[in-house]
């Protein structure tokens, strides 16, 4: 079976926890795109270079998920040859027989605008940025600008911006404890897989 389920939404709004959720509750495959531009970020040098040499070693470096390497994720995501460099890979993955749960933030609208469920995951900037610095410690106002920087960044670059697909179902998590999301994301899968 082929069934492709995409996660989308800005930073620490879930997509993480509930793409893990709902592989595992579905057996699906997993893919955290963000990993992959942070991966690039993490590289240095010529950031096409990096996207179009990526090996499976680079994703398993141990200090992408730092506040600095989402950063430097934004940066390099926002130069379309990287995008475009990384998209085979998404899309095979998308595919592979038995289902895959992928998240990101151009799931839904460029990579796989036929997934059979597009969910776009969101919760206000204070609740992620509280998120994220329960995570990472620090000045919780400043995680709450970078959190919101790189949501601007996110959203306002021209090639495959941050926002929802038309036909995306919408998850706020603002409010939501972390099972809460997951069931109720796990309840729209399930009314869209093959009886
Ligand atoms: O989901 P994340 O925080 O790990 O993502 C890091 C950055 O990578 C994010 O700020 C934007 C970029 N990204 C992207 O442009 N497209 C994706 N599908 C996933 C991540």
């Amino acid at each position: 079976m082929r069934f492709t389920i995409a996660v989308d939404g800005p930073a620490a709004a879930g997509k993480g926890t509930i793409g893990r959720a709902l592989a595992e509750r579905f057996g699906f495959a997993h893919l955290d795109t963000g990993l992959l531009y942070r991966a690039v970020g993490a590289k240095g040098g010529d950031p096409v270079a990096a996207a179009r040499g990526l090996t499976p070693e680079d994703l398993c470096r141990s200090d992408l998920r730092s506040l600095a390497a989402g950063d430097a994720a934004s940066r390099v995501a926002a130069l379309p040859e990287v995008r475009a460099a990384l998209v085979a890979f998404q899309r095979d993955f998308a595919r592979r027989a038995g289902g895959a749960v992928l998240d990101g933030r151009d799931i839904g609208t460029v990579i796989c605008p036929d997934a059979e469920v597009k969910l776009f995951v969101t919760a206000s900037p204070e609740a992620r940025a509280r998120r994220r610095w329960l995570e990472t410690g620090g000045d919780e106002s400043q995680v709450l600008a970078e959190v919101c920087a790189r949501d601007a960044r996110d959203m306002n670059r021209a090639d495959a911006p941050l926002k929802p697909a038309d036909d995306a179902q919408l998850l706020d998590t603002t409010d939501l404890s972390i099972d809460a999301a997951i069931d109720r994301a796990a309840k729209l899968v399930a009314a869209r897989l093959p009886r």
